[in-house]
């Protein structure tokens, strides 16, 4: 591992970098990325001596102010560079001063989701005291207010209504007239200089940094109401820098104790940085996870949320209760549905919904953190979702479910949903109008919803629903073994009503291996289509579409490409029936299954670009099947999430087996 220069950690790691997860171990693992963090709408990004920022995540493009910072020894610039750490951004350099080193930094770290603390600093390796002075330039700036220690100045504004107002299109860069000499606080004073109209320097006054010492300037950047604000004092904006530090170890310490192997230390290290970048706060709401920053700053989409749930709680326990929880707070309470997305303010809206993972996510939760308050708050919700589906989209009456249209199934533009293959039906007594096939995902999805109420009602002592459910589960998988499975294709897919199968074998498939509705005779059939490099084991991963299907196509969105939750669907389906296998002592379908998820795992993390050790390419919402080369949104959640689970499982408790 390329650790950090002894000289410099002793400056960055508040002298903890002796711990085994130090984020100063992991240097530019995004490259040069946007660094967003405590829910903050506004990021950062490194530049060359400086910080740009803040910015507010719908206007990366426009005008965004940038920050100099420049460290002077005995009347000297020194030259600093940029680095990228998680959770900080650092601009690091040496001097050599009269046989005398000196290591100086400035990082930028966030105290609050509007706050973030840059801690200029300079370590005196030698046994003379060295006179130091600092300079912070700031510039694409339009000033709205100017004070002896502060500038105020404003911001793009956004559209939407709650982020109207002061409090966002202003920030405000305030300097500390503080600074610490060791860990003792002292007081000097900076002198402002106006450049230009939007330029404006600040020069601190000469310090003393004494033999073998630290001397450390605070400023911090707000997006902040006007004259509400001002800097802080040296020592709580250094307790502020530490408490980021700490917080982003542990989130370090959480995942990489799972994991020996370098490249996957890499990718979990790249997945944490990837998540907490998503991370927003909606005003009066829990806050969320985006699925991008990068393309998809609208909202927080539900089918991702639950994904990222379960990819989050590992290290972010509580932000991935609440991601939830916004959601959920945008329900239709009369029927249970859940909407596709809420907007940045928590608004319900987007298409007619997206598939029920709910259940699974806050079973995941659950068994991570055993909160029974949390499995007891989400139980109702979820058991009304579920209903949800048999009440508005069982268009036949027959306890089977279809989708109304292909977004509704998150897989917008597959083969199935082509004109060609699929239109609406309606039914005249009960209202209800669907596409005219019932669904293999879905009915899935569904099939797991009731194990897993299953199991949260047994937790919560409700005996009768428990047998309920168990008895609704057992009576729904014998129809779903009968009626979704295609024995000519040997796989599982879509069925017209009149019981012919629709000629598509895609990813909607390996959701009868994730949900355990596939016997096991039916799993091995499943498991020779997809271990077919003329359909499914493509050189990188798994397409989600078979490819000697007529429409397939690498780069067509979800006619194609490689979408990493689906690969690890299909490959946590194998993972259960390896296990399945072994316990009814047929060794020689675990093999079969072992051998095909372990394929899967390994051509993910060595051929995906962006996965291996000192890649910093950022994770993508797909990838080219046949060389793993990203498409699509940058910096995406799931991508990151299901990597996560990868990564974690090494340590993850026995709960492979098929519930049947
Ligand atoms: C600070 O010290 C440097 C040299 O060490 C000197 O050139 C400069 O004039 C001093 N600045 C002030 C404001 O005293
Ligand atoms: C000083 O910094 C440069 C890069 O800025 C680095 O290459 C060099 O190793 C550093 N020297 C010491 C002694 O830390
Ligand atoms: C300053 O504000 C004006 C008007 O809102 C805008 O056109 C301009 O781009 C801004 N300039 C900077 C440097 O932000
Ligand atoms: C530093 O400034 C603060 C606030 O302006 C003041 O209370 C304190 O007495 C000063 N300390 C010294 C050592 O001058
Ligand atoms: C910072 O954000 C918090 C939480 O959203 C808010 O209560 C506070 O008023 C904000 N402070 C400023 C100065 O904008
Ligand atoms: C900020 O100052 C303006 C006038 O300069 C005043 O109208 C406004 O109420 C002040 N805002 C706060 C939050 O104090
Ligand atoms: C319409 O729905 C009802 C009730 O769910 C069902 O009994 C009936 O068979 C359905 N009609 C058709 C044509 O599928
Ligand atoms: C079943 O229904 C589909 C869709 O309506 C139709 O295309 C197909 O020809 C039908 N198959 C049979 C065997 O009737
Ligand atoms: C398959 O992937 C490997 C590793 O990325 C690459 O070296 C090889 O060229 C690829 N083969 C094809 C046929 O694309």
């Amino acid at each position: 591992m390329r650790s950090p220069n002894p000289r410099w950690s002793l400056i960055l790691c508040f002298g903890a970098c002796v711990l085994s997860s130090s984020p100063f171990d992991w240097p530019d693992v995004l490259g040069g990325a946007w660094l967003f963090d405590q829910g903050s709408t506004f990021g950062f990004q490194p530049t060359a001596g400086g910080i740009r920022g803040p910015a507010p995540d719908w206007a990366l493009g426009g005008t965004i102010p940038v920050v100099r910072y420049a460290v002077f020894v005995e009347g000297s610039q020194v030259a600093l560079a940029a680095v990228s750490y998680p959770g900080s951004i650092v601009l690091i350099g040496n001097v050599t001063h009269g046989g005398v080193l000196l290591t100086v930094s400035a990082q930028l770290t966030f105290k609050s989701v509007n706050t973030s603390v840059v801690r200029i600093a300079a370590r005196n390796h030698g046994p003379q005291a060295v006179i130091v002075s600092f300079r912070v330039t700031i510039e694409n700036i339009n000033v709205t207010e100017l004070t002896d220690n502060a500038v105020f100045f404003s911001l793009q504004e956004s559209q939407l209504s709650c982020f109207r107002g002061p409090a966002f299109g202003e920030g405000g860069l305030f300097l500390s007239t503080s600074y610490l000499e060791n860990n003792g606080p002292k007081n000097f004073t900076w002198s402002r200089t106006r450049i230009s109209a939007d330029s404006l320097v600040f020069t601190s006054s000469n310090v003393s940094a004494p033999p073998l010492g630290l001397i450390s300037a605070f400023v911090s950047v707000e997006a902040t109401l006007r004259n509400s604000s001002q800097a802080g004092t040296a020592i709580d904006l250094n307790a502020a820098a530490e408490d980021a530090f700490r917080r982003w170890t542990g989130y370090l310490e959480s995942v990489l104790v799972h994991c020996d192997k370098q490249d996957m230390k890499w990718a979990a290290v790249k997945a944490v940085m990837t998540l907490m970048n998503n991370w927003r706060s909606v005003p009066g709401l829990p806050d969320g996870v985006l699925p991008s920053y990068n393309g998809y700053e609208s909202g927080f989409w539900s089918w991702d949320t639950y994904k990222q749930a379960v990819g989050m709680v590992s290290f972010a326990p509580q932000l991935a209760k609440d991601q939830l929880r916004l959601l959920v707070s945008a329900r239709d309470k009369q029927t249970g549905h859940i909407p596709d997305k809420v907007d940045r303010c928590g608004n319900a809206g987007g298409c007619n919904g997206k598939p029920p993972l709910l259940a699974w996510a806050v079973w995941e939760i659950f068994q991570a953190t055993h909160d029974t308050m949390f499995l007891q708050e989400m139980y109702i919700i979820v058991k009304q979702f579920h209903e949800f589906w048999y009440s508005a989209r069982d268009v036949r009456g027959a306890g089977l479910c279809s989708w109304t249209q292909g977004m509704e199934s998150g897989m917008d533009d597959g083969v199935r949903f082509m004109p060609r293959y699929a239109s609406s039906v309606s039914n005249a007594s009960s209202h209800v109008t669907t596409l005219d096939f019932w669904s293999i995902d879905l009915n899935s999805y569904l099939y797991k919803d009731k194990l897993i109420l299953f199991a949260m009602a047994a937790v919560l002592g409700l005996a009768r629903e428990a047998q309920d459910w168990k008895a609704a589960a057992e009576l729904l998988l014998p129809k779903l073994r009968e009626t979704l499975f295609d024995e000519r294709a040997g796989f599982f897919s879509d069925m017209y009503f009149n019981g012919s199968a629709l000629p598509v074998q895609g990813c909607e498939g390996y959701a009868a291996l994730f949900a355990g509705v596939a016997s096991l005779p039916q799993a091995r059939r499943m498991a020779d289509t997809l271990q077919d490099p003329k359909k499914f084991l493509l050189n990188f991963s798994l397409p989600s579409v078979s490819k000697d299907n007529p429409f397939y196509n690498p780069h067509g969105y979800w006619k194609g490409p490689t979408w990493i939750d689906q690969t690890w669907f299909a490959y946590s389906g194998l993972r259960s029936y390896a296990l399945e296998s072994k316990r009814r002592g047929d060794m020689e379908s675990e093999a079969v299954f072992s051998r095909l998820a372990l394929e899967l795992k390994t051509r993910l993390f060595s051929r995906g670009r962006g996965f291996s050790y000192q890649d910093p390419t950022p994770f993508n919402e797909h990838y080219d099947p046949e060389t793993g080369d990203p498409e699509g949104a940058e910096h995406f959640s799931w991508t990151a999430a299901h990597t996560l689970m990868w990564v974690l499982e090494a340590n993850a408790p026995e709960d492979w087996q098929v519930w049947t």
